[in-house]
């Protein structure tokens, strides 16, 4: 396995033309279509690196900044800012086009992570990325930061699906 790689070489594009299936009563695009091409393009830059198979561990809260109106553009661009042993941080930038005007707007912003597996279907080692960019490099510094946050919000989150269990309410 190559032990590092250029950011360069994860960066992700995805294009789609906002249409009525896709949209909500507001004619705007559906939360939960974004959220799936969020996955889709990040799972992809993820496997630029790992030239594996990755699942999604988590992703970072989407904030909804602007709603993307029916006959714009969606375009999402991914690339993985930062790497550790197994897994790998993907951020994931969206951009709404009106495709009449040409105005852009940065819609929302996402951090996911992504963790390889090897045959045995186990976490196994990625590739270190080097970045180059004045972008890429600020976003790898500030990744450790990101991730160490994620950690106790992971603990946490065990935590609470240990208090709450599988019991269901109708059942003694
Ligand atoms: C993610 C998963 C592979 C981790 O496996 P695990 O056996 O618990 O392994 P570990 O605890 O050793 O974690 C492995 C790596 O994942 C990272 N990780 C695990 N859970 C994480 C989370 N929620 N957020 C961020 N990173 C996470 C760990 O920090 C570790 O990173 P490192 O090796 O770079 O230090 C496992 O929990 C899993 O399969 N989850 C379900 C994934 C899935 O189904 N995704 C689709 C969602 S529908």
């Amino acid at each position: 396995m190559t032990a590092e790689r250029f950011v360069r070489e994860t960066r992700t594009f995805k294009a789609s033309h906002v249409l009525p299936p896709d949209t909500n009563n507001h004619n705007t695009l559906f939360g939960g279509k974004l959220m799936s091409y969020i996955d889709d393009v990040a799972s992809v830059s993820a496997m630029k690196l790992a030239r594996g198979p990755v699942v999604t561990a988590s992703t970072d809260s989407v904030d909804f900044l602007h709603p993307i109106p029916v006959d714009h553009e969606v375009s999402l661009e991914a690339f993985v800012t930062w790497t550790h042993k197994t897994s790998m941080e993907i951020f994931v930038k969206i951009v709404a086009e009106d495709l009449l005007t040409g105005e852009r707007t940065v819609c929302a912003t996402s951090f996911l992570t992504f963790v390889a597996l090897g045959e045995d279907g186990k976490p196994t080692m990625v590739p270190k990325v080097i970045p180059e960019t004045k972008e890429e490099i600020f976003l790898h510094d500030s990744a450790p930061e990101r991730a160490e946050a994620r950690k106790q919000r992971r603990t946490r989150s065990k935590h609470l699906a240990d208090l709450l269990g599988t019991r269901r309410p109708w059942e003694p």
